[in-house]
């Protein structure tokens, strides 16, 4: 089938990772261009209010153009950004957050701070999971499901392609294999370590002097609790993946309670009879965020620091649209977690609105 070839001006680049023009009135996503460029490209789909493409030439290239690292970027589904200069990546994940939270959460005043840089944009990764069927091991492809030969991966740090060069050299059976910088470990674990402590930093700076309780919902192994303890006199982890609970257990202290379950049913009992004012909330959701439950629990309970991360700034948006009826946003602080790629990392700093501040006060002195 002969495929139709479109001449566009790229306008912008969505969160997602493709580049967006238009033809002839409709919108047309292009992966692997660059807001400015000008391109041809052969569409591959054309739905009524959208088009896909493939870019087929760039007829004027941005200055924001880069050279990959990776001899596999284009069909390897894990990066987005390698033809991006890192600079440019940073702006443009910083403005797809603003723009996710005026779209899907109707904020007009949403004040995003600066994006915080990863200090290294390739080798950055203390783990990968890399497959294996008939003797090819790799990634999957972004288009099919189908795996690429991958030898080295250079968004992951030199002790992983170290691990990964040994599988190689056994001969693996077909299956899942997770490669890690250190090994032992075996739970969720932040990926890139530098913007893991920077964000923990940056939610330790948050918190009020003198806290009681601090509830990390969605734990992990406690990694914000561990690193958090000292401002607390008392910290909960809630996580159901019950190996995570184990290793958060095992370097405990007696301040630490970890708890596995899910937070739907454990989270509302642990903020029952707690005093607001001295209690914060971390919530770190999977990608598809918070759940309804979830959500009410927390409007019901305006704990004084709520503190969102988030991995996906489109569920996110959502979620504070929702949670604005009882909190205000005082910062959304984007970070650079995932360089090379279209993911984007978010810490939201919420307080209760006055009036639901007014209203526990009210609680309390009529009970
Ligand atoms: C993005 S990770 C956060 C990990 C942790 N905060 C950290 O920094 O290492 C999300 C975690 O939530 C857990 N999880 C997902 N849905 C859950 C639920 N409904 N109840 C409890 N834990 C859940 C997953 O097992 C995973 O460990």
């Amino acid at each position: 089938m002969e495929m139709r070839v479109v001449e566009l001006q790229i306008e912008d680049v969505a969160f997602g990772g493709k580049g967006v023009g238009r033809a002839e009135g409709k919108v047309v996503f292009v992966p692997f261009t660059i807001d400015g460029e000008r391109i041809a490209a052969r569409i591959t789909r054309e739905k009524k209010h959208f088009a896909e493409a493939q870019l087929d030439q760039v007829l004027d290239a941005s200055a924001h153009r880069a050279q990959p690292e990776c001899p596999y970027f284009g069909r390897c589904g894990g990066c987005s950004y390698q033809h991006i200069s890192y600079e440019h990546q940073l702006e443009l994940k910083q403005r797809q957050v603003d723009q996710l939270l005026r779209r899907i959460g109707r904020f007009n005043d949403a004040r995003v701070q600066q994006i915080v840089a990863s200090p290294k944009s390739y080798g950055y990764r203390n783990r990968v999971t890399v497959h294996v069927e008939n003797g090819v091991i790799g990634y999957y492809r972004r288009d099919v499901h189908q795996l690429i030969d991958v030898e080295v991966c250079p968004i992951a740090g030199p002790a992983v392609n170290r691990a990964l060069a040994e599988l190689r050299a056994r001969h693996p059976r077909a299956g899942h294999y997770t490669l890690r910088a250190s090994p032992g470990r075996r739970v969720f674990e932040q990926t890139n370590d530098e913007v893991a402590d920077a964000l923990a930093h940056f939610i330790a700076s948050f918190l009020p002097a003198q806290q009681h309780l601090l509830v990390d919902a969605y734990c992990g192994a406690g990694f914000f609790a561990k690193k958090l303890l000292d401002r607390f006199e008392r910290v909960v982890g809630i996580e159901w993946d019950r190996y995570a609970v184990a290793a958060a257990q095992q370097t405990a202290t007696a301040k630490e309670t970890y708890i596995a379950g899910d937070v739907d049913a454990i989270l509302a009992g642990q903020l029952a009879g707690a005093d607001f004012a001295t209690t914060a909330v971390i919530v770190d959701p999977p990608g598809t965020g918070l759940t309804g439950a979830t959500r009410r629990i927390l409007l019901a309970h305006p704990v004084g620091t709520l503190i969102y991360v988030s991995c996906n700034p489109a569920t996110l948006a959502r979620d504070l649209a929702d949670l604005r009826q009882r909190f205000t946003i005082k910062s959304v602080l984007p970070l650079d977690m995932f360089p090379q790629t279209a993911e984007i990392e978010c810490a939201v700093h919420l307080v209760p609105t006055d009036s639901a501040q007014a209203s526990i006060l009210r609680q309390r002195s009529s009970a």
